[in-house]
C-alpha cells in the first residue's frame, strides 16, 4: 500500500528558531499513531507543520501522493488533513451547530453521524461556544475536524484539562473513532498509556527529533522506555 503521509527530513519552527530538527516518518491510509514526548519537545509544532502553520526551513511533506511542502493551510485541509488544535479555538458567538457546519465537507461524517457519536453535542446544538464546559469544547473541536471528512485526523491533546471521568468517556469515543472511522489518525497525548491503548504505532519526540518508534503495544509494555522518554501520568 502506498503511503498516505510521508514526512522527509523536516526542519521547521517559528521564524529563525528551529524546533523540528530533521523529522522523518510515514503513515499508511487508516493507520493510527500516538505522538508522545515531554512538554515542549515539538509535538504541537509537528502537527502545526503538517497543517502548514509553521516556518519550514527544509524537508518535505507528501500527502496522498502530492507534495504539499509549500501548500497553504487551506489547500492542506482540502487535501484531507483535519486538525483539532490544542487550544480548541471556540468562537463565543457561534452555536455548536454553526461550529460544525461552517467548515464541513461532503463525506460519511454528516451532522447526523456526529450527533450519534456525540449525543451531548446534539443536546447542546444551540448553545454558544462560550457556554460549553471544557469537555464539550473538546468534543466540538474533534467533531469539527471530523465534519471536514479528513483522510488524516490530527488530535492535539484532546483530553487536556478534563476531569478524569470525562477523560475516560472521551477516550472511549476517540478509541472507537480511530478503530472504526476508516481514517488515519495522529493522537498527541499527555496520558501516554491511554494514547498507546488506542493506537497501532507510537513515535516519541525529544528536542525536535524522533527518538523512538515502535508498535504502541510494545511501548505500553516497556515501562523503562516510557518513563525515560515520556512523562507518564497514568
Ligand atoms: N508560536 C511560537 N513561537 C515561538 N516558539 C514557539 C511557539 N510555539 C511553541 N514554541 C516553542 O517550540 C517548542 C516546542 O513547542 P511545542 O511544539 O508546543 O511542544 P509540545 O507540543 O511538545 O509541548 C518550545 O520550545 C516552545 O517554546
Ligand atoms: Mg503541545
Amino acid at each position: 500500500m502506498t503511503d498516505l503521509l510521508r514526512v522527509e527530513a523536516l526542519c521547521a519552527g517559528y521564524g529563525q528558531a528551529r524546533v523540528l530538527d530533521g523529522i522523518s516518518f510515514a503513515m499508511k491510509p487508516g493507520e493510527s499513531l500516538a505522538l508522545l514526548g515531554r512538554n515542549g519537545v515539538g509535538k504541537s509544532t509537528l502537527i502545526r507543520s503538517l497543517m502548514g502553520l509553521t516556518k519550514r526551513h527544509s524537508g518535505s511533506v507528501f500527502f496522498g501522493g502530492a507534495d504539499l511542502s509549500a501548500a497553504s493551510p487551506t489547500r492542506r485541509a482540502r487535501a484531507g488533513l483535519g486538525w483539532a488544535p490544542q487550544e480548541r479555538a471556540m468562537f463565543p458567538s457561534l452555536t455548536v451547530e454553526e461550529h460544525l457546519t461552517t467548515t464541513a465537507r461532503p463525506g460519511p461524517w454528516t451532522l447526523e453521524k456526529i450527533y450519534e457519536v456525540f449525543p451531548r453535542l446534539r443536546e447542546r446544538r444551540l448553545n454558544m461556544g462560550d457556554q460549553l464546559s471544557g469537555g464539550e469544547q473538546q468534543m466540538v473541536a474533534i467533531a469539527r475536524a471530523l465534519t471536514t471528512n479528513p483522510r488524516l485526523l490530527l488530535l492535539d491533546e484532546p483530553m487536556e484539562g478534563l476531569a478524569p471521568i470525562i477523560v475516560q468517556e472521551l477516550a472511549a469515543v476517540i478509541g472507537r473513532l480511530i478503530r472504526e472511522g476508516g481514517m488515519a489518525a495522529i493522537v498527541v497525548e499527555q496520558h501516554a498509556r491511554l494514547a498507546l491503548s488506542m493506537t497501532e504505532r507510537a513515535m516519541v519526540l525529544d528536542r525536535g527529533r524522533v527518538v523512538h518508534e515502535s508498535s504502541s503495544e510494545s511501548l505500553l509494555r516497556d515501562s523503562e522506555t516510557l518513563g525515560r522518554l515520556v512523562a507518564v501520568a497514568a
